[in-house]
């Protein structure tokens, strides 16, 4: 017997990534559903769903099978659904958000386990999503350098992006964020978390630091830690590490914080996407062993 009998589970990619068939995420997810959705959550680490017909309740009522609801405070809430973000570009907005690789929230102590990211508008060609294991990244490294980054933390912040200073840059070089991004004072968090986590379900050991947020390796000073950094983000990023969604009105994502990073493209020029998204919290990080070569 298969794995899946109540879904039809597609890879997108032969490291990140699968098309989820079969449900109908209004009608609600039975429990073997759920459990199977669970299952290739945990495999692929990002999973997508296509034409799929959700009000700002279903899309709630999806998330919270996951776990609580973490309320992003930059992001500008959905009209009358302040636990949604809106992720917004307008037809006349240069910037978009998310174009770095990054994972979400991994400036909060307890970073969040993934986000739930919903089309509800989108460009007639252009706006893909990239997503990047970071178990496959880790694997990939030598055993030399697995060995280095064995017992190394590393600090991560929601100052330098979110903070008052990071407006007063994206004001300078006129980037058009007002009324997406907001509540600079509320940019206080700071965490560290170990560089090589042990996945909280897979138990895989995983790159845990992206471009957005991370810092510096504790206990190093920035010159020391930007060149390892830049080298592990240029690793993660390969190709063979990644795969590629092409949003449709009504597709959704849901990704997994601590196994993947991604990346928004922002080749959509004077046109508007409007996406939705919640994010989910999750569990404190645990550092994974350093398994012999
Ligand atoms: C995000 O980085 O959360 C947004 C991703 C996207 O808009 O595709």
């Amino acid at each position: 017997m298969g794995l899946y009998q109540s879904i039809e589970v597609t890879k997108l990619s032969p490291t990140v990534g699968a098309i989820i068939t079969g449900v109908d995420l209004a009608a609600g997810l039975t429990d073997q559903q759920f459990a199977e959705i669970k299952q290739a959550f945990t495999e692929h680490s990002v999973i997508f769903f296509r034409d799929q017909d959700l009000t700002p309740e279903q899309h709630i009522d999806f998330a919270e099978r996951w776990g609580q609801i973490n309320v992003n405070r930059f992001f500008t809430p959905v009209d009358g659904h302040p636990r949604i973000a809106e992720v917004r570009k307008e037809p006349d907005q240069t910037k978009n958000i998310g174009v770095n690789w990054h994972t979400d929230h991994s400036y909060d102590q307890i970073p969040a386990l993934g986000s739930v990211l919903y089309a509800r508008e989108v460009p007639s060609i252009g706006g893909d999503t990239l997503f990047a294991s970071m178990a496959a990244a880790y694997e990939a490294l030598s055993p030399g350098l697995k060995k280095t980054l064995s017992g190394l933390r590393a600090e991560h912040s929601s100052r330098h992006a979110f903070g008052a200073a990071a407006r007063a840059k994206a004001a300078e070089s006129g980037a058009d964020i007002n009324g997406r991004i907001g509540n600079a004072e509320l940019a206080t968090q700071d965490a560290v978390h170990p560089v090589v986590i042990k996945h909280p379900l897979s138990g895989r050991p995983s790159l845990y630091v992206n471009t957005d947020f991370t810092l510096r390796f504790e206990g190093w000073t920035d010159e020391e830690s930007k060149p390892l950094l830049d080298f592990l983000y240029a690793h993660a990023s390969r190709p063979e590490f990644t795969c590629r969604f092409s949003w449709e009105q009504g597709s959704m994502a849901l990704w997994d914080n601590r196994a993947c990073h991604h990346q928004a493209l922002n080749d959509y020029h004077g046109e508007r996407r409007l996406m939705h998204r919640i994010t989910i919290e999750g569990v404190a990080l645990e550092e994974a062993e350093l398994v012999a070569a």
